[in-house]
């Protein structure tokens, strides 16, 4: 469970502003590397949220959906959304648990997907990251031998040099990457969890959320509330923050102040490991 964001809470505002940016790609990858069709798939949407990427997968093909999340308000709005897929089968189980472990027998699933959930496991910062490591080792267990595991995620070198928002304070920035496990560090952790990482990849844009160049966003508690990252904002950090925007915008300058600190275009803010299960 999340250390730093209440997501019962969360639950009432997530869906006014994210989308299930780079599904696409993840149907594909889930397809080409497992080997078969979508609609023969059993997919592991593990820390789901409210359901986003299980309705993607489902609308792109995928035959069955376990959806599991730690947080019942979150999985309230996943059944909502996803109330047909419930009805004709196509959701198998909507199941409350927190990671590690994952509570299902060895070789349930042909894919377990972890969407922007991992920052969220362990809930102190430590460069080992031993619940990540541990909930991996659970994801091997429960996928099949030729099946994958799937991580979306932002990098700490995203969140330090490519996103307008976390550049406005950059001390926040570093407290929040204590949560966010490098390159380098998820090499390690693939390796403890025996899974091999067959693709690294940036998507490039911004359509992680709906009103990401929304420039006076950090001024309003409901623009805040859609990303755990202004969670960690002390007061001090945040009338920091206030302070330089309404700064910026006084002179004339926020959208070019935004604008020159943002490389989503080029470097996107999304990457995804897609790894094999040998
Ligand atoms: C940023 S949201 C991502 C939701 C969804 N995957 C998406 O991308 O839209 C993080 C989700 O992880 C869940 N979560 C956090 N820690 C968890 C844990 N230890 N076990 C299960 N779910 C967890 C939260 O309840 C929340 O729904």
């Amino acid at each position: 469970m999340s250390k730093y964001e209440d997501y019962n809470s969360a639950s009432r505002n997530y869906d006014n502003q994210r989308f299930a940016m780079g599904s696409d790609v993840m149907a594909a990858m889930i397809q080409f590397h497992c080997g078969k069709p979508l609609k023969d798939l059993h997919v592991l949407d593990a820390g789901c949220g409210t359901g986003n990427y299980a309705k993607a997968l489902i609308d792109y093909g995928v035959g069955q959906v376990t959806l599991l999340d730690a947080s019942p308000g979150m999985l309230e709005k996943a059944k909502v959304k996803l109330a047909d897929a419930i009805e004709s089968g196509k959701i198998k189980e909507v199941v409350e648990a927190t990671m590690p472990p994952i509570p299902f027998p060895d070789a349930s699933f042909d894919a377990v997907m972890f969407n922007l959930v991992l920052h969220h496991i362990d809930t102190e910062s430590s460069t080992e990251f031993p619940s990540v490591t541990h909930t991996l080792k659970e994801a091997r267990r429960v996928t099949v031998s030729g099946g994958v595991i799937l991580i979306t995620t932002c990098l700490p070198t995203t969140i330090s040099g490519d996103m307008w928002m976390t550049q406005l304070n950059m001390e926040l920035s570093a407290r929040f990457n204590r949560y966010n496990p490098s390159v380098e560090q998820f090499e390690k952790l693939f390796m403890a969890a025996n899974i091999s990482c067959v693709q690294k990849m940036n998507i490039l844009g911004s359509s992680i959320s709906k009103e990401y160049f929304n420039f006076e966003g950090p001024l309003d508690e409901a623009w805040r509330k859609t990303s755990s990252y202004w969670q960690l904002a002390t007061e001090t950090e945040l009338e920091d923050i206030k302070r330089k925007i309404t700064e910026l915008k006084s002179k004339g300058e926020l959208e070019k102040w935004a604008r020159d600190h943002d490389n989503s275009d080029t470097a996107g803010v999304l990457t995804m490991f897609v790894c094999e299960c040998k």
